[in-house]
């Protein structure tokens, strides 16, 4: 299939760009490299730079038969400030990309939609029929492009999938998270071990959980992007279908840094400080309907597993080695 990749110059869109290409699919990826890396980019894939509005026609032009949706504005606390950046982002380029898609007939999309669409949960592990009562910007622009995408599938008989990621983490082999401005809990705690922190901000420890910090389900990007090839395949004319991605367990964020502590066998400093506006208790999904609709079965589900690939990703062994020997050679 030649698929056209919006977002691959990201960390999702880059790891599903490469799978894409290894499982023998064209890839024509569009970024406007606003938060992307040129050099994520898979060596194989034709590039386009530039937004959705301007290039979505010209890059759908050429027998493009499936559209993958990564490309957006994802930070929670950044959607709590400048509402109108998701808003415009998100659902904005979304509806023009799928206005083009109408237009050169393209008839599949695989969209990165999100758990913070559910908000605070009544029921954990969360199913996809939860409510949808977002409780942040960012998952109310996502809730509203799944919204689109239902009546498009109605309306216009395209297939389109929607994947509600949890908390996505981990690296497959040169292709990791790298964000000029992190607010990710795990490369933040790396950060600390590579010696670029000097502590880690625990936003929040009088929450309704176990140790009173906030409880994710951390899923790593390699089985994410298996989910993506296969909701590829398992799309269909004239359906809406949606997934919740996730391993169905949770951690919170101290147990996420101690596993932390585990991997870089650095101490990693932690400085108590006030919630994170936005910020849900507990996201922990069920992936029964991927499981059993998609055959979706997760195959790096362990938490030092995804850390440690993430801290591979960085060159932690290295720079920490080479941290060592500096302080070593400074004592
Ligand atoms: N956290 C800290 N300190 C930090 C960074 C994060 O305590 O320096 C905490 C957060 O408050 C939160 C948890 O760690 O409780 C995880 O935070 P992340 O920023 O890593 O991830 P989020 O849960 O906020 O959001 C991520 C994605 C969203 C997605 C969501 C679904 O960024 O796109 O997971 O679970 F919607």
């Amino acid at each position: 299939m030649k698929v056209l990749v919006t977002g691959g110059a990201g960390y999702i869109g880059s790891v599903v760009a490469a799978r894409l290409l290894e499982a023998g699919h064209r890839v024509t990826v569009l970024d406007n490299l606003s938060t992307g890396h040129r050099d994520a980019v898979p060596d194989g894939c034709a590039f386009i730079e530039g937004d959705i509005r301007e290039q979505a026609a010209a890059a759908l032009s050429d027998g493009v038969d499936a559209v993958m949706h990564f490309a957006a504005k994802s930070v929670v606390p950044e959607s709590v400030a400048r509402p109108e950046l998701y808003w415009s982002g998100n659902v904005g380029a979304t509806l023009a990309l799928l206005e083009a898609m109408r237009a050169a007939d393209v008839r599949r999309i695989v969209f990165s939609s999100t758990a913070a669409v559910y908000g605070e949960p009544e029921q954990v592990p969360i199913p996809e029929e939860a409510p949808v009562r977002p409780g942040n910007p960012y998952g109310a622009s996502k809730a509203a492009i799944d919204a689109a995408l239902t009546e498009h599938a109605r309306m216009h008989g395209i297939g389109a999938v929607s994947l509600r990621y949890f908390n996505v983490a981990g690296a497959y082999g040169r292709f990791g998270e790298r964000h000029t401005t992190e607010t990710h809990l795990i490369p933040i705690v790396l950060q600390v071990a590579l010696g670029e922190r000097a502590s880690v901000a625990v936003y929040g420890a009088d929450y309704a959980t176990p140790d009173g910090t906030c409880v994710r389900d951390y899923i790593h990007v390699r089985d994410l992007a298996d989910a993506h090839l296969l909701a590829l395949d398992g799309s269909a004319p004239g359906e809406h279908r949606v997934f919740n991605l996730g391993n169905g367990t949770g951690f919170s964020v101290r147990e996420v840094i101690e596993v932390c502590r585990e991997v870089t066998g650095h101490p990693i400093p932690v400085v108590p400080a006030k919630r994170r506006p936005g910020d849900p208790a507990v996201l922990v999904a069920s992936s029964a309907r991927a499981r059993h609709d998609l055959g979706w079965s997760p195959q790096r589900p362990s938490l030092r597993e995804i850390v440690a690939d993430a801290w591979a990703f960085h060159g932690g062994e290295q720079q920490a080695a080479a941290l060592g020997a500096r302080a070593g050679g400074a004592a």
